[in-house]
């Protein structure tokens, strides 16, 4: 038996609003072993009975069945229009029937946007930050056959017809380099609209358009007003189409939101609702008419997938009074998300939360390291009528809230928490014997799901909830193992791409709110942008996605940022040591002075470690994508930047710097001389010995460490050093209690006490990256890079560190990578599964003796008689082996 999945389109299933077919691929499913494709049959048509053919590709040979060109399909396409797609594959194993897939186009060219950008806003309100309200009342004159919603607003919006709202998504339009970059919604709402009177809606919020956005609380960074626009277009069953749009004969009045911004959360005063607002024949409300704002509309771009939408539905776990008489709730996980509460009140009556993360060690309330971050809810109520509410334009970073009040006893049956961020397909599952690495885990999953809001942000409870390049940067391989993150990182880059500076500085968030903006701060005010590992994720986060999911056309977006980020480092060199201006170097490691956040590694040997890395990783992929000539360039500015850095950070065989962030970094990158390999690998063995086998390392060393143990020998040490328990450490943390991943490893020390309050924060994602070694090395599952994407994957699980067993997978572009292990004794049972049209090669580390190998033919490697290897084709497999007799 052979199937296939349905198929997807852009990377997305059945998308609503994209501008053009870029990619097309599918999966194929079957139970019999090395299955690979040999071609396929690929159709486009306007109905779904696939009478009106549009584009018939005839049977193509050809293995490709995850990025299929989508341009020859855009020919005859039209704006705002459904269209359907099947596909069939002939296979080693004979043929599949027909798999189907739809999509709706957006508007094909940014100049068919009719709608105007209306506000209701005032000169004097570009200094407040309330919600308004916008409504129309139009006729349709006929029976509607289709009707598709272009939408989009300066600030924050939530677009109704008829009193519905209109998508599941949240915080629309996103966040972007708006005025170089909007995105805007596309929606069907053929349901929504019936022949006669219709109204449609609108409520804005400040958001991070016009809010206080930044730790230094800038105010209306990308323009003063908050504005929507609208594009609806029409088809009714006579064949005739209407457009309606936003113009001035719109309506405006304030909303209850009366103040909302994203750190400090939202004032609703019920009382100030207009019955039926979003309903035809509304006669309340003082609604008065709107003007229109000048916007560009050539930077509007439909938003291609990773919708911020509600997730997880967490109960309240219990609801308490701290030793200073403050009630709290506990949701038992700290979250990024709204608290939805319901109840009955008074008019009048006032609701206020707080929320925040921890309580101190007295077990009080702690709210410091939110800095200026209000984080409450307030909502103020209508009449005795029973209440539902949450906040609609501000989230919150929270595991619990301080009821500052309730009309009577709050129970925690009022309270439900719901998380929020970017939608994206789970991919990965891990599970091992030891439940605190299970947690791990789970602490670093959850810090994805809490700071994967629209943005990758670096937190999300303080005044900051930025994206952090130099995070992104840390986390994006593990990101893409726990989630498909094509879609959210293809818009953040877009973003990089737009706030990139003229000579290819990379901004150190993104969108960029700080360059020309840091005067006044301590540290950036010596360098607002392209600081080394922070600005690299222009280069490390293209290659990520290229090598997780095979796909080129990311290469050929991001070509010119990348080349143009490493001229950058060139231009600003000296000799190649790169080394310029402000530097964040090993970032919040343990080595660093006392109260200082800068680690002892020296930044010009960061610096330069990076550039080769990068520099190197351009060349690559310069290559990959055909661009000879500069491949072969880089990789000579390569080879001369890495002997410039073995001439002057080695001394007598060894590194100059004697950290272990300094050495860890030389061995990842391939920065060693090979003759020096083993004295490397020896000091970083001492220097983790000198802190009884911890790691002081920060942002830089950190997400390497197991990886450079591991692939030099010392899979051993790679495991004591995931497996301590004691401060400093990834399970210290889970001991304490975390749910999340902590932003220092000292955020909350042995004896209680904290580190400063002025950047403390306690779901921050970076230290996470370790998750990347557990699906990598533990479980085994990585991609070669010859074939990447998975197309054909390594399969080599490290067995160690006392693991009786390991459960896990990987969603793949191909399907389901399976890799687990279970040991009992010196024997190990393993278990695997290779997708279709894929192979693998099986790599048995420390294997003594191969005593089942399912067909497979093992071979030893001849440098390293203890690794067996075998290809395979998709399948499933057991494998039994013994292990060497002295493997830990
Ligand atoms: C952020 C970090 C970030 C750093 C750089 C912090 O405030 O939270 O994660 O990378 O600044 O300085």
């Amino acid at each position: 038996m052979v199937s296939l999945s349905s198929v997807i389109i852009n990377d997305q299933h059945n998308p609503v609003g994209i501008q053009s077919v870029q990619q097309i691929g599918w999966k194929i499913h079957s139970d019999q072993r090395n299955v690979l494709q040999l071609g396929y049959h690929l159709q486009l048509a306007s109905d779904k009975d696939f009478q009106d053919l549009l584009y018939d590709s005839g049977i193509v040979t050809s293995e490709e069945s995850a990025h299929i060109d989508g341009s020859p399909l855009n020919e005859n396409l039209v704006s705002a229009k459904k269209y359907f797609l099947r596909v069939r594959v002939d296979t080693t194993v004979g043929q599949t029937g027909w798999a189907y897939g739809a999509f709706a186009t957006a508007l094909l060219d940014p100049a068919e946007w009719k709608g105007k950008f209306i506000t209701v806003e005032k000169e004097e309100d570009s200094a407040k930050s309330k919600g308004t309200c916008l409504r129309k009342e139009i006729r349709l004159r006929n029976p509607v056959r289709s009707a598709f919603a272009f939408t989009t607003a300066l600030g924050l919006y939530q677009f109704y017809i008829n009193g519905k709202k209109v998508g599941y998504d949240e915080f629309t339009p996103g966040w972007t380099s708006y005025n170089k970059h909007l995105l805007y919604q596309a929606y069907d709402v053929t349901s929504f609209l019936h022949p006669g009177h219709s109204t449609l809606g609108c409520m804005l919020g400040a958001g991070w358009y016009k809010g206080d956005i930044g730790f230094n609380r800038v105010r209306n960074y990308y323009g003063k007003y908050t504005a929507f626009s609208c594009h609806l277009a029409v088809e009714y069953e006579d064949g005739s189409q209407e457009i309606f749009c936003t113009d001035d004969t719109w309506e405006g009045a304030d909303s209850p939101i009366v103040f909302s911004e994203i750190y400090d959360g939202e004032i609703y005063d019920a009382r100030l609702e207009i019955s039926g607002w979003n309903k035809n024949h509304c006669t309340s409300g003082n609604w008065i008419p709107v003007r229109t704002l000048p916007f560009n509309k050539k930077v509007l771009t439909a938003q291609a997938g990773a919708k911020v939408c509600r997730k997880d539905c967490i109960p309240a776990k219990e609801i308490f009074t701290t030793p200073q008489g403050d009630r709290v709730i506990d949701f038992g996980q700290n979250l990024t998300g709204w608290i939805e509460f319901i109840g009955q009140g008074h008019t009048g009556d006032r609701i206020e939360l707080h929320c925040f993360e921890i309580l101190d060690h007295q077990g009080n309330v702690y709210t410091d390291n939110l800095r200026t971050a209000k984080s409450a809810v307030t909502y103020i109520c209508r009449d005795d009528e029973p209440f539902r509410f949450h906040e609609n334009f501000s989230f919150q970073g929270f595991r619990y809230a301080k009821v500052v009040s309730w009309p009577g006893i709050p129970e925690k049956e009022n309270f439900t928490a719901y998380t929020l961020h970017s939608d994206m397909e789970p991919t990965g599952q891990f599970e091992c014997s030891i439940p605190e690495v299970n947690q791990l885990h789970h602490n670093v999953l959850w810090s994805m799901k809490g700071n994967f809001l629209d943005i990758p942000t670096d937190c999300p409870q303080r005044d900051e909830r930025l994206g952090w390049t130099g995070d992104a940067q840390i986390f994006c391989r593990t990101a893409a193992y726990l989630m498909d993150c094509r879609t959210f990182f293809r818009k953040w880059l877009d973003d990089l791409v737009a706030d990139q500076t003229e000579d290819g500085g990379v901004p150190h968030v993104v969108p960029d709110i700080l360059i020309g903006n840091c005067a006044q701060d301590r540290l950036l005010k010596n360098g607002d942008h392209s600081a080394s590992a922070w600005a690299d994720v222009s280069v490390i986060l293209p290659w990520t996605l290229y090598l997780m999911y095979g796909d080129t056309s990311v290469i050929r977006a991001q070509y010119q940022s990348m080349k143009s980020w490493i001229d950058y480092m060139h231009s600003h060199a000296n000799g190649n040591i790169w080394n310029y201006r402000f530097q964040f170097g090993d970032w919040v490691a343990l080595d660093a002075a006392e109260g200082s956040c800068l680690g002892a590694t020296p930044n010009d040997l960061t610096c330069t470690a990076y550039y080769a890395y990068s520099t190197e990783l351009f060349a690559r992929m310069a290559s990959v994508i055909g661009c000879e000539a500069d491949s072969i360039k880089y990789m000579q500015l390569h080879n001369d930047i890495k002997k410039t850095y073995q001439e002057t950070f080695f001394e007598d065989g060894h590194l100059t710097a004697q950290t272990q962030t300094a050495q860890i970094l030389s061995l990842h990158f391939g920065l060693v001389p090979e003759t020096y390999r083993q004295n490397v690998i020896e000091d970083l063995i001492r220097l983790l010995q000198k802190e009884n086998g911890h790691l002081v390392t920060g942002f830089v060393g950190t997400p390497y460490f197991c990886f450079a143990l591991s692939r030099n020998g010392h899979i051993k040490e790679a495991y004591e050093l995931l497996l301590k328990e004691d401060f400093p450490s990834w399970l210290y943390q889970v001991k304490q209690g975390a749910t999340t991943i902590w932003e220092h490893w000292d955020g909350i020390r042995p004896d209680g006490s904290m580190w400063s309050p002025d950047m403390n924060s306690f779901n921050h994602y970076a230290y996470g990256s370790i998750a990347e070694w557990l699906y990598c090395t533990v479980a085994g599952i990585d991609t070669s890079t010859e074939a990447p994407g998975f197309k054909k994957s390594v399969i080599a699980p490290h067995i160690g560190g006392g693991l009786k067993y390991v459960k896990s997978s990987y969603e793949s572009v191909y399907g389901k990578i399976d890799s687990s292990w279970k040991t009992d004794g010196n024997t190990v049972t393993l278990d695997i599964q290779i997708p279709c049209n894929t192979s693998a090669q099986i790599r048995l580390i420390n294997a003594a003796e191969v005593i089942a190998d399912d067909g497979l033919s093992f071979q030893e490697v001849v440098s390293n008689t203890h690794i067996r290897t075998a290809s395979a084709g998709s399948g499933t497999y057991r494998i039994i082996y013994k292990l060497q007799p002295d493997t830990d």
